[in-house]
């Protein structure tokens, strides 16, 4: 096995319509030898081509990748021991789902007895093995989904690049491939880079997550940190469902935070660390479950209306104005609010954060 690093690497497209587009900018980070990492951002922001030019499909424009020790900038993708598997899973189409399952290991000339063992262990895992015989045009996406993943993983690699590779399969199915995937990691220990844009997929599958937005890489940490404490805007409302709240305001006194239409009473010991900003326009964020109601006789901390609740059975959602902004609070699953009514709530400022507004950026004290 091998971890790899990233050095300063930066992809450019040449695209005819919109000119120079960076995929990917001056990306550093390293993958440890036998860890998961989760790579996750929106539509667009370099997943795909990151984890082309580890696998060497693509060649980065600048920057150095190493695989264990090797640079590998010049190595070609066979050379480099990898097995991913493909957003469009890229199956052999004239090949059954046993051969498209065995294609690596034939190559690699391991006895046949062998490769039938690993086949029917793998197929029998991803629950297709009765679908071994059938051709891919033959399947579902979700069946297409876990041949390819199959496939990666019948190859034992050094490293294992997933790019969303449970994107097309039912709810349930994804949670249960979930849990096998990190079974299987559990056993193997195999190098793993996983592409989602699904939060929960990287919160639960990641030993750290690498947040990604626009081909730029703003945090890396495990999901606990990254969650707990978000450095910067973006990280903050990709992750978490529903996302951190974010409102625009002045810190008009010691422990005054007001925007437009909004006042909200921050707790001293968090006022105190952010003395030296009185006066200053700024972002306060904070996250959906350290808002609650008051209780009988506590003073509220924000005063506001509900628009509508959620109900979903083990909490409950409420939306509520916060001037301009619809903020959202997760309350305890019984609690009964009647759209318009007054909600006085209660924040805990444990993990709340300001950001710079032109930066977009946590600001620490
Ligand atoms: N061959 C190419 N030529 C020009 N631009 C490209 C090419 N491949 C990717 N891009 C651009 O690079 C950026 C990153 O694309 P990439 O496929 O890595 O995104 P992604 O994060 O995988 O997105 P998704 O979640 O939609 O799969 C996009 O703006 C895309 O349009
Ligand atoms: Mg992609």
């Amino acid at each position: 096995m091998a971890g790899l690093i990233l050095e300063h690497v930066t992809k450019l497209f040449n695209d005819r319509s919109r000119g120079e587009v960076a995929a990917v900018r001056d990306a550093t980070f390293d993958v440890k030898d036998g860890e998961f990492v989760v790579f996750l951002g929106p539509s667009g922001c370099g997943k795909t081509t990151s984890l082309r030019m580890i696998a060497g499909l693509e060649t980065q424009t600048s920057g150095n990748i190493f695989i264990g020790e090797r640079l590998v900038n010049r190595l070609p993708a066979r050379a480099r021991d990898i097995a991913m598997v493909f957003q469009d899973y890229a199956l052999y189409p004239h090949m059954s789902v046993r051969d498209n399952l065995s294609f690596g290991l034939r190559n690699l000339h391991v006895p046949t007895k062998q490769i039938d063992r690993e086949v029917d262990r793998v197929a029998e895992m991803l629950q297709i093995d009765a679908l071994l015989n059938r051709k891919p045009r033959e399947l579902s996406g979700g069946q297409r989904q876990r041949v390819a993943l199959g496939r990666a993983i019948v190859r034992a690699p050094q490293v294992f690049l997933f790019d969303e590779p449970l994107s097309n399969l039912d709810a349930k199915l994804r949670v249960q491939m979930r849990v096998e995937l990190l079974e299987l990691h559990g056993k193997l220990s195999t190098t793993t880079i996983y592409v989602t844009h699904d939060q929960v997929e990287a919160m639960t599958l990641g030993q750290r997550i690498v947040a990604l937005n626009h081909g730029v890489i703003p945090q890396i940490a495990p999901p606990a940190r990254i969650y707990d404490h978000p450095n910067n805007m973006f990280v903050a409302q990709f992750i978490g469902s529903p996302p951190m709240n974010l409102a625009f305001g002045r810190l008009e006194a010691a422990n005054v935070f007001a925007g437009e239409g909004f006042t909200i009473r921050l707790a001293p010991a968090f006022a105190a660390q952010h003395s030296q900003w009185l006066g200053r326009e700024l972002y306060l964020g904070i996250r959906p479950e350290d808002i609650r109601k008051v209780r009988s006789g506590e003073t509220p901390d924000v005063q506001t209306t509900a628009k509508v609740m959620e109900y979903l059975g083990s909490e409950a959602i409420a939306y509520f104005s916060l001037g301009k902004e619809t903020w959202t609070a997760r309350l305890a699953p019984d609690t009964r609010v009647q759209p318009r009514e007054q909600l006085d709530l209660a924040c805990d400022f444990k993990r709340a954060a300001f950001f710079d507004p032109q930066t977009q950026q946590r600001i620490t004290p």
